[in-house]
């Protein structure tokens, strides 16, 4: 028998994820996220047997899709997807998200923006009652200094470049609206992409919590 308190992360996020794939439809184009609660993910669909198109948000997450038998394509040749799951790393009322502790979601935000459904599967320790930062960029590498001084809160996290050769930093000012810093961040040259996901971006947030999952629609 098992006790909530017995359940890991780790069990909580395999959870989420094999929800997820029961979204999932014959047939259907699926964007795949990136991290550890997507790691599950990958499997749990590839043993559903659909026939699928997925598009994938990183290269580990492409390498893992094509180990488990998935077929991949890109964005530009599905053209629009009919769902895409991925993790988040806070998910605050709204939904608000922050996203891009795995460097990548300058390309989760347009596989979002594709998708006819954006589904977030997390554990329970992902929602949040606030935002707090950091909030990860996307810099270009062009005219990085003047980029980081017009920022003032932001520092390089060193380490790997986006899967598309972005410098990756984090955002450290304070986020008392997410909507106003959004606004800001994209108004600032150099700044490929942020890390904050409009509530616009997501429909479906799955939270697995011991062994209960909560699904909001
Ligand atoms: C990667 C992301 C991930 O979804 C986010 O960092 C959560 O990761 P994990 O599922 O490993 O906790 O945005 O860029």
């Amino acid at each position: 028998m098992l006790y909530p308190g017995t359940v890991t992360l780790e069990g909580e996020k395999r959870a989420a994820a094999e929800y997820a794939a029961g979204l999932v439809e014959d047939g259907m184009r699926v964007g795949l996220g990136t991290g550890t609660t997507v790691a599950p993910l990958i499997p749990a669909l590839a043993a559903r047997g659909l026939r699928l198109r997925c598009v994938a948000t990183s290269e580990a997450t492409a390498r893992a899709a094509e180990a488990a038998g998935l077929t991949l394509d890109t964005l530009d040749g599905v053209g629009e997807l009919d769902i895409a799951i991925d993790g988040a790393d806070q998910i605050a009322p709204g939904p608000w998200l922050i996203k891009g502790g795995g460097r990548a979601h300058t390309r989760e935000k347009l596989v979002a923006a594709a998708a006819a459904r954006f589904v977030v599967i997390a554990s329970h320790d992902k929602p949040v009652p606030r935002l707090t930062p950091p909030v990860p960029l996307e810099l270009l590498a062009f005219g990085l200094e003047a980029t980081l001084r017009r920022l003032e809160h932001a520092v390089l996290r060193g380490g790997a470049k986006s899967p598309d050769g972005g410098v990756i930093a984090d955002w450290t000012g304070p986020i008392d609206d997410p909507a106003q810093l959004a606004r800001r961040l994209e108004g600032e040259p150099g700044v490929v992409d942020h890390g904050l996901f409009a509530p616009t971006l997501v429909t479906d947030v799955v939270v697995a919590t011991g062994e209960a999952i909560d699904h909001t629609r």
